[in-house]
């Protein structure tokens, strides 16, 4: 694949997604969420990819945030546009992909670029990591589901305190509140990710995307939660990894899930 605006590279089954702006702080225009799109979607179409791992070029910034220069002159049409084809295109895309994504978080992670972090299904932070979301401070809210996955994880007063203040925590803050699940060293961090990833790699992939589309139906509309992990949880009866796992268990064995 060939991108302009991202890297892509696919390692010991680790996609790992690394957005390639840094003279710009890695901030999401046009053109980086649709590469972006493209590569979540082949990463998680391909078979060969457990996990994958996003984070920003260079020292500095994760991603500090939707491209300014491209939406300041926009209308209320645009704009509305502009949040409705971001959502679809990478935030909610990204929350509702089978296959586990961490955001490994090694710099600022403002506006848009905290709003994908959250977006991913987790998220590790190096300890030089900022996170906010400022958009007040530039006459807009948050527009990609920042006003709606920032409450649900870190709670409803500290979230309206940040978008209201635009101010930003560090990691540590961060790890208190819940945002981030792991604060270690930027050179550390990639590594940190990979482990974790490697531990997420031993289990069923099958039953993990399953688990994904379980938790993930606790925050959606009209959605009965319990409902979908009941039938998940018996489709996975169903399932090779299932069969696989139980055996291996009661064979005192690894299992080797064939992912099917
Ligand atoms: N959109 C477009 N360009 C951005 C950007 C964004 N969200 N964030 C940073 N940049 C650009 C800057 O314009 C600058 O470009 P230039 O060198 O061509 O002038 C470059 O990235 C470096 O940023 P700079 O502001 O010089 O770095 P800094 O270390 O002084 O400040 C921040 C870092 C993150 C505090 C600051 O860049 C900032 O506040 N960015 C905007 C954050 C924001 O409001 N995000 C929400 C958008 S909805």
């Amino acid at each position: 694949m060939d991108f302009q605006n991202i890297l892509f590279q696919v390692n010991n089954s680790i996609a790992q997604i690394t957005i390639n702006r840094p003279s710009k702080l890695n901030a999401l225009n046009k053109a980086t969420i649709q590469e972006l799109h493209e590569a979540f979607d082949a990463a998680d179409k391909d078979k060969a990819v457990r996990v994958i791992i996003v984070t920003g070029s260079g020292e500095k910034a994760f991603v500090a945030g939707a491209d300014i220069s491209e939406f300041a002159h926009f209308d209320v049409e645009n704009g509305s546009k502009l949040a409705q084809k971001g959502q679809e295109l990478l935030f909610d895309f990204v929350e509702n992909l089978s296959t586990p994504v961490i955001a490994a978080v090694n710099g600022f992670a403002l506006g848009g670029g905290l709003e994908l972090a959250m977006a991913c299904h987790f998220r590790v932070a190096s300890d030089n990591a900022k996170m906010g979301l400022p958009e007040t401070s530039l006459g807009v809210i948050p527009g990609y589901g920042g006003t709606q996955r920032l409450p649900q994880l870190i709670g409803k007063g500290r979230a309206m305190e940040l978008v209201m203040t635009a101010g930003m925590i560090d990691a540590q803050t961060a790890l208190n509140y819940g945002l981030v699940n792991h604060v270690t060293t930027q050179d550390d961090l990639l590594p940190l990710a990979e482990k974790i990833a490697s531990k997420i790699m031993r289990n069923s992939s099958v039953a993990i995307s399953k688990a994904i589309k379980a938790v993930n139906a606790n925050f959606k509309d009209g959605v009965d939660g319990f409902a979908v992990e009941i039938e998940e949880f018996g489709n996975c009866f169903g399932t090779e990894d299932f069969t696989e796992g139980t055996t291996a268990f009661l064979e005192k064995r690894k299992a080797d899930f064939p992912g099917k």
